[in-house]
């Protein structure tokens, strides 16, 4: 929210009042160290290094912000409010990291990126868990959609381009009416959602229809803070893929379509040049052919990002 000038200006006295020659960075810089060194029995070193980031960057929000109390009982709420939004079908603290960037960020911390290896993005929060298995060309709609229909195909393939076989590919997309099965009890249960295994040749193909661009959900705090900071709820039209074979890191990715609007300015920033794609007619049908190239896992242990089984989004109960 702006800062009134007279607002800047009490500020800035408030501040010199409790330590006339400090500047903010300054301010209480025992305090940090303090926090700080009491973690010397912490668990881990792994959660030491974490927290002791967090507490440094979290204290100099504050020195920097000139934060007040009430502020700070204004981020409280706000977070309050957050967590009781959260339910089985329902999960704020995605959408958050998501329209704050923290979600893409932590992708491209923790993705590998080079020749033959695939573009990854956002989860997002509506992977709902194992879905069915169909069979190749199969139609992932569960009922007649007034939409354009679409075939999508291609191959899986290691960072040489040698097709892997038996990899599991899992799609799931928004119905027209902007909203996933998931959202909308009104679907059928898995509706726009399915499995594949892609064949020895590394391929795969299935049916669908073009997806259509979406709001994010903006009825709780997470969409009250992107109003507040000036932002649209949007995401650009997207068929969701994970692809996990053994030996290989799990690809989370979208595939996006030429010509959307909201392409250069996705409220979770998931865009990637690399994963826009334009349909092209063929046999009368629109036809998106592309390969994913899977990375190599590096070190042992679930070839899975971990959490993901535990699906956080169910099917509304209501
Ligand atoms: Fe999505």
């Amino acid at each position: 929210m702006p800062i009134s000038a007279a607002g800047r200006l009490e500020r800035e006295q408030r501040v010199i009042g409790k330590n006339e020659s400090a500047a903010p960075a300054e301010v209480f810089p025992e305090l940090t160290r303090d926090v700080i060194a009491r973690m010397a029995d912490a668990e881990s070193t792994r959660l030491h290094e974490i927290m002791e980031i967090a507490i440094r960057h979290l204290h100099a929000i504050v020195r920097e912000a000139n934060l007040t109390q009430g502020e700070w009982s204004q981020a409280i709420d706000f977070l309050t409010r957050a967590g009781k939004m959260c339910s089985d079908n329902r999960q704020e603290f995605i959408l958050l990291s998501d329209i704050l960037g923290i979600s893409m960020l932590v992708d491209a911390v923790d993705n590998v990126a080079g020749p033959g290896i695939s573009d990854s993005t956002v989860l997002g929060p509506f992977y709902a868990g194992p879905q069915r298995e169909l069979a190749q060309g199969e139609s992932i709609l569960l009922r007649g959609e007034a939409s354009e229909p679409l075939e999508m195909s291609g191959r899986i393939t290691d960072p040489e381009g040698k097709p892997i076989a038996g990899a599991l590919i899992e799609v799931w997309q928004t119905a027209p009416n902007q909203l996933y099965d998931v959202q909308d009890t009104d679907q059928p249960q898995g509706h726009l959602r399915a499995s594949f295994r892609s064949d020895g040749a590394g391929a795969y193909r299935f049916r669908t229809i073009i997806p259509v661009s979406y709001p994010i959900p903006d009825d709780g705090p997470a969409g009250q803070l992107l109003k507040a900071m000036g932002r649209h709820p949007f995401r650009p039209a997207h068929v969701h893929f994970m692809i996990s074979a053994p030996g290989f890191r799990t690809l989370v990715t979208h595939l996006f379509f030429e010509g959307d609007e909201f392409l250069g300015s996705d409220a979770v920033f998931g865009v990637k040049p690399s994963l826009i794609v334009r349909p092209e007619l063929r046999g009368g049908i629109n036809t998106v052919e592309h390969d994913f190239g899977l990375a190599r896992e590096t070190h042992a242990g679930s070839t899975r990002p971990p959490g993901f089984v535990a699906a956080n989004n169910k099917r509304p109960s209501g």
